[in-house]
């Protein structure tokens, strides 16, 4: 039997949310490769390398859809801008992302997480995600915050690839 997997696309004012290609290993490569953005992520290491994109690229490929979605934000003049995206554990799903620091505090991310929230709760049933950003990270608690994340209250150690530690994480929760 032939089944057609239809792609998820999520277009909001400025931005198409689509799911990653093998050819947008070069770009993320050159937009992760920084220090400062990495140290802010749990799993991008630093330096960060075109080999590295291409393995996290293959990962995401292969990931069951009902665990993962990843979207590279597409800008329609700059092309790949950053990831936004969803892991779960244990079926709880966790939003993520990142934008590459030519594009930042321009309310890329802001926008991108709330249309993928919108997707989240319509298309991928989820009645509610969890987020956490690192305690020195206040422009990740300003995006998820205006995204309508509110604080769990719990503060988690979670690693950072880039650190090399952990590193105090506080948790929080969209109810959709
Ligand atoms: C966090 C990140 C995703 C924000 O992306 P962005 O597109 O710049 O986000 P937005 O423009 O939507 O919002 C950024 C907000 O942070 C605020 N901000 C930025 N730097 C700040 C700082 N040092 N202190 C306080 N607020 C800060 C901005 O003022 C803005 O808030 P405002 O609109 O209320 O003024 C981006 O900086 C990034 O990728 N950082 C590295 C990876 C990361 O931290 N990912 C998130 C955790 S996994």
């Amino acid at each position: 039997m032939c089944s057609i997997q239809i792609e998820p696309v999520i277009e909001t004012q400025r931005l198409r949310l689509r799911r990653p290609r093998t050819a947008d290993a070069p770009r993320v490569a050159k937009l992760l490769n920084d220090r400062d953005l990495a140290r802010m992520t749990p799993s991008v290491p630093h330096p960060y390398g075109l080999e590295d994109a291409q393995a996290y690229l293959a990962q995401v490929d292969d990931a069951d859809p009902d665990d993962r979605a990843m979207f590279v934000i597409d800008h329609p003049e700059q092309g790949p801008i950053g990831v936004v995206g969803f892991d779960s554990e244990n079926g709880r799903a966790e939003m993520g992302c990142w934008i590459g620091r030519p594009f930042w505090n321009l309310g890329f991310a802001t926008e991108a997480a709330k249309g993928a929230l919108v997707w989240a709760h319509k298309d991928w049933k989820r009645r509610y995600v969890l987020a956490r950003h690192f305690s020195d990270n206040p422009a990740s608690a300003s995006v998820l915050c205006k995204s309508g994340f509110l604080y769990t209250g719990e503060v988690r150690l979670s690693p950072s690839a880039a650190r090399g530690e952990a590193v105090p994480s506080r948790m929080m929760v969209w109810l959709a």
